[in-house]
């Protein structure tokens, strides 16, 4: 712990993290490591994209599947298992994988304590998400929820490749991004409420940078750094590149609309503005 009581490399809001002259990406590994160090705290960290209020395409998307029961689904990178409620005694079969060892422990234990019929039959896998081969061709539909966010976009290009190997012809892939534009978005909103406030351009670019919390992004690659967790962050065309260097030649993208709650900085301030979102994408193997 350093003298202002942060713990020991935790950014100090407001300032740039000290420049450590390492740029490197994190390897897979470390990072399974950070995903199982944040596991036991996931629910403080993290906004779920599930919770009332959020308008969530992907459950429709769900629910659209034809005939589920004769169908296997698998949900990547699964984490704590908040989407399986929404998949078991719908899809026949459900695999649920993630390489962080202590998320799925806990992912275990919630759907034990939940006693959903079916829940015990969930099969789960450890291991990280480039590594399908053993399902290729296997699933009917394919679910990531905030989890193809690998910091060294090679991983991502391996992991898209391995999710299209693993589809049957006509499998499908649903799933959420972190939205980078949606950064930007609120960056400008606060921009804008200091200015209408009457501070000078310098002021209000500092009040947004700081309320934006920018120390933790990298803007131009697109990629957020908080408590260890080094995460890709998507623009949509990026999304649309890399779904089609993995072989899905058409990606459908869509906000998941999030409510100006106190969830967001400033959020209640915004009512009155369109609401700010994350990527919800559907893909069809050919
Ligand atoms: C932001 S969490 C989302 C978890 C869950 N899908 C949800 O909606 O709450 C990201 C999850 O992806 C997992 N993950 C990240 N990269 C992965 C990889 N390369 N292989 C497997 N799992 C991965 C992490 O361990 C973590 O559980």
């Amino acid at each position: 712990m350093d003298a202002t009581g942060r713990l020991d490399g935790e950014p100090v809001p407001g300032c740039r993290p000290k420049p450590s002259g390492d740029r490197s990406v994190p390897d897979l590994e470390d990072q399974d490591r950070s995903w199982s160090r944040a596991a036991s705290r996931y629910d403080d960290l993290f906004l779920d994209p599930f919770r009332p209020g959020v308008e969530n395409p992907l459950l429709n998307a769900i629910r659209a599947i034809p005939d589920p029961a004769s169908k296997t689904v698998a949900d990547l990178g699964c984490g704590t298992g908040p989407l399986l409620p929404h998949l078991i005694g719908r899809f026949g079969r459900v695999v649920a994988l993630d390489f962080a060892p202590k998320m799925v422990e806990l992912a275990k234990k919630r759907l034990k304590a939940s006693a959903i019929p079916g829940g015990d039959r969930v099969e789960f896998v450890v291991r990280p998400m480039d590594r399908l081969d053993d399902f290729r061709g296997a699933f009917d539909v394919a679910v990531a929820v905030n989890s193809i966010v690998m910091p060294d976009v090679r991983d991502i290009d391996r992991t898209l490749a391995a999710v299209r190997a693993s589809l049957r012809p006509g499998g499908v892939f649903l799933g959420i991004m972190p939205a980078m534009d949606a950064i930007h978005y609120h960056t400008m909103l606060l921009n804008d409420e200091a200015l209408d406030r009457g501070l000078d351009p310098e002021e209000a670019e500092r009040h947004a940078t700081f309320q934006g919390e920018h120390h933790f992004y990298e803007f131009a690659f697109g990629r957020f750094e908080f408590q260890g967790l080094r995460q890709k962050f998507w623009q949509p065309f990026e999304i649309e590149h890399r779904f089609a260097k993995a072989g899905f030649p058409k990606v459908e993208l869509e906000k998941v609309l999030y409510p100006w709650d106190e969830t967001i900085t400033g959020g209640p301030t915004f009512a009155d503005f369109p609401r700010s979102w994350d990527w919800s994408f559907r893909a069809v193997a050919p």
